[in-house]
């Protein structure tokens, strides 16, 4: 634990220690939604890394699947589910997924989330890959997200229960013998302590250990990392979703070019000029994720190309610009006009579907501690997450948290006297190279296709570094950042080692064959070390 080493000879009776109902990390919409949905009468800190528009929600553009059309139902959802998640989701979460999908919306159009209307002022519904059905809901054309996120953190800073902490990093989370107790925080160079009955962590995910992705740079793992430190389990790790198009781009190579442009009838290209989805799938364009990606990352060998294109020129040019907006102006300001030109792009990690093991309340292995959102490893998505299904499994899951919550006597907190101690820092490893070093490896060692000996070779790499790192005084930021890059790291690549066949997400150059006679399974990692479970165990 590294709050272990900050905490010695604290004095809880000073101004350094404050005493929350409920503590929950994060402003992506999984900790913004809970934290509304939690009763006006308990005391809720909400902790955000850099500001509260700062997450992954905040770019989102795809939107949220909610089966409402006259031709669909939860029960198709499910099927859709299941087929992306390729044998491993699980069935009683998937199923608690798309029947309270309905509810969930409901409450977000009361919080005055304006998802777009046709003239008719009925909901428009997108079309993405792998559904069956048009049941994308979206707002401000491909600003889902921000949309989004501006609402509700509106809504957070009026009300009077919730206290918000922004640009404040989460250390550690403080236990005491099995249960989560508090939280130990940085903010401007002072470290303090938050101590709460509940702690929910909405941290987000972990693609910034990877060198391309969608993610932004908070995107370090940081609550996954401190769950495991405090003894949580975590799940699914070899589980990395990589979206098939991403701008590839001198200018930028980090900005997602929806799935919904797929859904809208665009169409991919290698460098060659050559139409090639239908060769992989019968879906084509429109096939699951993992399957897109894979066949873009084969066509870019094939044709020793860095990107392949997609194309929108054939579609109506005012409606890219009104459905597209954001990815219209975002293309235009680096020179690219796409109702033009076509647009290349590239596939980057995009999504983790592990993280910290989570029942159906939210709840994880350690006492009063919760997760939801990206960070959640809920088994909701299997292999491979359905497009759209995750900002649905941030609010479905943080209303449940919430619920549970509200339904729980608070009691008293009993405060232990625990230590606070300045550290020297690491003085020998060049912390922001070595951050960009793994970066590199994981994206290029752990990335679509993986094999024995380049997990291998990046194992080591992580455990040598955790060895070195483990008994030092880790200080400053990054220093904890990266130990916590290492941490989650450490978990993806073993995992992606012991997990020998293909699935979903996971593809495995020495094993290509789905196993599903060893290995309809989950690998579950804590501090006691490797568990195996069978499907829905
Ligand atoms: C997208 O817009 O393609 C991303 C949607 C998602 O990740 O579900």
């Amino acid at each position: 634990m590294i709050y272990k080493r900050y905490l010695q000879n604290f004095d809880t009776k000073k101004d350094d220690v404050v005493i929350f109902d409920v503590v929950i990390i994060g402003t992506g919409i999984a900790g913004m939604y809970t934290a509304l949905n939690i009763d006006k009468r308990i005391k809720v800190a909400i902790i955000t890394k850099k500001t509260i528009q700062n997450s992954n929600t905040a770019i989102a553009q795809g939107g949220i699947a909610v089966p409402i059309g006259n031709d669909d139902s939860p029960d198709i959802h499910y099927m859709d589910t299941i087929k992306a998640g390729s044998g491993l989701c699980n069935s009683k979460m998937a199923k608690i997924l798309v029947s309270e999908a309905l509810i969930n919306i409901e409450m977000l159009i009361k919080m005055g989330v304006p998802f777009d209307l046709d003239d008719e002022n009925k909901i428009v519904l997108g079309q993405e890959g792998a559904h069956t059905k048009k049941r994308i809901l979206h707002a401000g054309g491909d600003a889902t997200g921000r949309i989004i996120s501006e609402h509700l953190g509106a809504k957070l800073k009026l009300a009077e229960n919730i206290t918000i902490f922004e640009n404040t990093f989460l250390v550690d989370i403080i236990t005491i013998g099995h249960a989560a107790v508090g939280v130990l925080l940085k903010q401007k160079g002072k470290k303090f302590i938050l101590f709460s009955k509940y702690i929910v962590l909405a941290s987000g995910g972990y693609g910034y250990i990877y060198k391309y992705t969608t993610n932004p740079e908070v995107t370090t793992g940081d609550g996954c990392a401190a769950a495991i430190r405090c003894g949580a389990k975590v799940v699914d790790m070899e589980f990395v979703q990589f979206h098939p198009t991403v701008l590839f781009h001198p200018m930028n190579n980090s900005f997602l070019i929806s799935e919904a442009v797929r859904g809208e009838g665009g169409i991919l290209y290698n460098s060659k000029g050559e139409r090639f989805m239908s060769n992989y799938h019968h879906l084509a364009e429109l096939a699951p994720r993992d399957i897109v990606a894979r066949s873009i990352f084969f066509e870019m060998q094939k044709t020793n190309s860095k990107n392949v294109f997609l194309d929108v020129t054939h579609l109506d040019k005012e409606f890219i610009k009104r459905r597209f907006p954001n990815i219209y102006s975002k293309c235009i300001k680096i020179g690219l006009d796409i109702t033009k030109e076509r647009i290349p792009v590239a596939p980057a990690q995009h999504y983790s579907m592990g993280g910290v093991l989570s029942d159906e309340n939210g709840k994880t292995t350690v006492e009063n501690l919760f997760v939801c959102g990206e960070a959640a490893g809920t088994m909701v998505h299997g292999a491979n997450r359905l497009a759209s299904n995750s900002l649905l499994e941030g609010l479905v899951f943080g209303r449940r948290i919430a619920q549970f919550i509200n339904n729980h006597q608070l009691g008293s907190l009993k405060i232990i006297s625990i230590g606070y101690k300045e550290e020297r820092g690491n003085d020998n490893l060049n912390i922001i190279s070595e951050a960009e070093l793994l970066r590199e490896k994981m994206s290029f060692q752990a990335g679509i296709i993986r094999i024995n000996g380049d997990l291998r070779n990046l194992l080591d790499f992580i455990i040598n570094r955790i060895d070195y790192l483990k008994n030092k005084k880790l200080q400053n930021l990054k220093e904890i950042e990266f130990y916590n890059m290492l941490t989650v790291g450490y978990t993806i690549v073993q995992a992606a080692l012991m997990r020998e066949e293909s699935r979903g997400s996971h593809y495995r150059y020495d094993f290509p064959q789905q196993d599903d006679i060893n290995w309809k399974k989950h690998l579950i990692f804590s501090l006691n070390g490797w568990e195996v479970i069978d499907k829905n165990a």
